[in-house]
């Protein structure tokens, strides 16, 4: 069967895995990213791990049964303890650990509330930073508000969404905005919108501010009435889903009732434009060559930006194979 995309389906980048709220000192996940089996765990230090998810020695999956112990994880079926480097550092019933103890273990950084896992389809290290968002975690701003869908689509489909102003009449019935500046800077690609917003107050000016920190982070700064926070994160399941999430926080130093409320509906919207893009991110092709015409959105800065997530080799081969 050919691939709706003509890509590879794991691009290079660090990507969401957990949420660090939703993961506490001791807890033990088995995870599937990147067409496979993972396990995550924060060890008594509180540092997370993500490890390959089965026991080399016979073939357990840690994420199931595995116990947090010190800085390790202790494989259910035979009692094997792992580190957090994938190092085995105990087996009870034996005299010498074999040298060739060693599972795959992945970089992850923990930041913004997120954990991430950084994702290289030659295993090489991580190339780019993530930036820290002040606004995660300040008094002044409110806690994360979550959301979560499991899209038959990638990551890209999503992404591209900021600079597609068109589809925004169309499939949403908001007014267009263009994007009128984009800019790319090695890994990171800013969008820029302005626009006059209507309050009851009189017009004032409204912005919207996109940044892709590479293919797994995109981050919506939205300025005007409320000043929010957007954390977009897309992580690939396997080929054709991606587990993607929303989380916002909205700015609630002035009249923090007003702000909350403007924060629901923000959300509201949101949940209301997924049910109306994933029916369309779900089946529909991506076209290397799409046919535009000169009232689109900006789709050409995206589409040369991603490709340095992959490598050449693997871009061409994915090519062929269509
Ligand atoms: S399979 Fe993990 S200790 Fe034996
Ligand atoms: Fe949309």
């Amino acid at each position: 069967m050919g691939s709706r995309y003509p890509f590879p389906a794991y691009p290079n980048g660090w990507f969401r895995i957990a949420y660090s709220r939703e993961f506490e000192v001791g807890d033990v996940a088995p995870l599937f990213y990147f067409g496979r089996d993972l396990v995550l765990f924060r060890d008594e230090a509180g540092a997370p791990h993500l490890l390959d998810a089965h026991c080399r020695h016979l073939g357990a999956h840690l994420g199931y049964g595995g116990r947090v112990e010190g800085s390790g994880l202790r494989c259910p079926f035979h009692n094997w303890c792992w580190d957090g480097d994938g190092r085995c550092i105990d087996i009870p019933y034996a005299q010498r650990i074999p040298s060739r103890a060693r599972m795959r273990s992945w970089p992850v950084l923990e930041r913004n509330g997120i954990i991430f896992v950084w994702y290289h389809a030659r295993g090489e290290p991580p190339s780019f930073e993530l930036p820290e968002l002040t606004q995660i975690g300040d008094p002044d701003w409110s806690p994360l508000e979550i959301r979560r869908w499991r899209v038959r689509a990638r990551w890209i489909d999503m992404n591209e969404n900021a600079v597609d102003q068109v589809h925004f009449r169309y499939v949403h019935g908001t007014k267009t905005t263009p994007v009128t500046e984009t800019e790319v800077d090695g890994h990171i690609l800013r969008c820029r919108s302005r626009m006059k917003l209507a309050t009851p107050r009189g017009t004032v000016d409204g912005g919207i501010d996109t940044t892709d920190f590479g293919p797994g982070f995109q981050t919506v700064h939205l300025t005007g009435i409320v000043e929010t926070i957007m954390v977009n994160t897309s992580t690939p399941i396997d080929e054709e889903f991606t587990d993607t999430s929303f989380a916002y926080t909205v700015n609630t130093s002035g009249d923090k009732k007003a702000a909350l409320g403007v924060g629901n509906a923000i959300i509201k919207d949101l949940e209301k434009q997924m049910s109306e893009d994933i029916p369309i991110w779900e089946n529909k092709k991506y076209y290397a060559q799409p046919l535009l015409c000169d009232g689109d959105g900006a789709f050409g800065v995206y589409r040369s930006w991603w490709r340095q997530f992959f490598s050449e080799e693997d871009l061409e081969a994915a090519q062929r194979a269509e």
